[in-house]
């Protein structure tokens, strides 16, 4: 039988509480496994990853595949998901595998979740990450066509994904959601307002879909970036290169990377811990609209 550092027992019939914090610490350093050098508890859970042929979507399923994971991985432009897929094999994914997937598509969604069924009875986390920004204009000036990306992508797309995927996801029990939102789904910004509602709408989804979901086991968290550096700005300005380039001059953004790291760490929590909501902003950015920015040397 398993003694306390106290001398009392443990887990016997007598067990009484551990006597002190101090002492308690002590003894789960001693005897508490995830002290220890274990396998990742991310190693052969099945990913899929939405959005994954660029930014944090194929940051994440690099960050993934080093913990061991395999990998489902959707997007428009396969030719790059193909490039991720094999850059997740060698990084260690013993399975990576992807397939066209347009998140503004109630056909295309539901026909990668019958491809992801060939490939698996199960998924044990969803990253819906898929989406992002189209143009600046102010509400008066505002396209149809963008006004409608966005809501497709960021709101429908999540709304379509998590739907097709549950049923996949119920019968273990266990597993994890995880949206990609933005600090825009919290502040208003000029020329953001679809941008902006959209991300909001993301953020109530979540909300929502955590109570949905409370008693299965399943855990659903948003991790909510501020400025990043991937192709967000170059999608926003319609391939206008030095207007995306001018989005980051001067100040230090954050990396695909950074957000990997904070995707894997929300999902390799023990299963009864739940991180609800994440903001990530760069040092830098201390709110929406202040952003430091280094003046150029003279
Ligand atoms: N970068 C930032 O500053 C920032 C900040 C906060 C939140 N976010 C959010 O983070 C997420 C990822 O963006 P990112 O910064 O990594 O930008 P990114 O490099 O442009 O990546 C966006 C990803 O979404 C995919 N995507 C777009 N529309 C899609 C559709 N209809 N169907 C399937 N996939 C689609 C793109 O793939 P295909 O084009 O190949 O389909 C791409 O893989 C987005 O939801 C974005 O709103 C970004």
């Amino acid at each position: 039988m398993l003694t306390s550092p106290g001398g009392r027992a443990i887990g016997g019939p007598e067990t009484t509480a551990i006597p002190d914090p101090v002492a308690k610490e002590q003894f789960h350093a001693e005897h508490d496994t995830r002290t220890f050098h274990m396998p990742s508890s991310l190693a052969r859970q099945w990913v899929l990853i939405t959005g994954a042929s660029s930014g944090f979507g194929a940051a994440a399923a690099l960050a993934f595949a080093r913990e061991g994971a395999s990998l489902l991985l959707g997007a428009r432009r396969v030719d790059k998901l193909k490039a991720v897929a094999r850059a997740a094999r060698a990084a260690g994914a013993p399975e990576a595998k992807f397939q066209p997937l347009d998140v503004a598509s109630t056909a295309s969604v539901n026909a990668f979740a019958e491809w992801v069924r060939t490939v698996t009875p199960r998924v044990d986390i969803l990253i819906n990450n898929a989406g992002g920004a189209h143009g600046l204009d102010p509400v008066a000036e505002g396209k149809d066509a963008d006004w409608e990306t966005m809501l497709q992508t960021n709101v429908l797309g999540v709304l379509r994904v998590t739907r097709a995927i549950l049923p996949l996801m119920l019968p273990q029990h266990a597993g994890t959601i995880i949206n990609i939102g933005s600090i825009a789904g919290r502040v208003a910004y000029e020329g953001g307002a679809v941008y902006c509602a959209a991300k909001a709408g993301e953020l109530q989804i979540t909300r929502a879909l955590r109570l949905e979901l409370c008693g299965t086991g399943l855990r659903v968290a948003t991790i909510d970036p501020g400025l990043a550096e991937t192709e967000f700005s170059l999608v926003r300005f319609k391939g206008d290169t030095a207007r995306a380039a001018k989005v980051y001059e001067g100040t230090q953004p954050l990396t695909a990377a950074d957000i990997a790291e904070a995707i894997v760490w929300v999902a390799s929590r023990p299963a009864h811990v739940c991180v609800d909501e994440m903001i990530i902003k760069p040092t830098d950015q201390a709110a929406i609209h202040k952003l430091y920015r280094r003046t150029a040397a003279k």
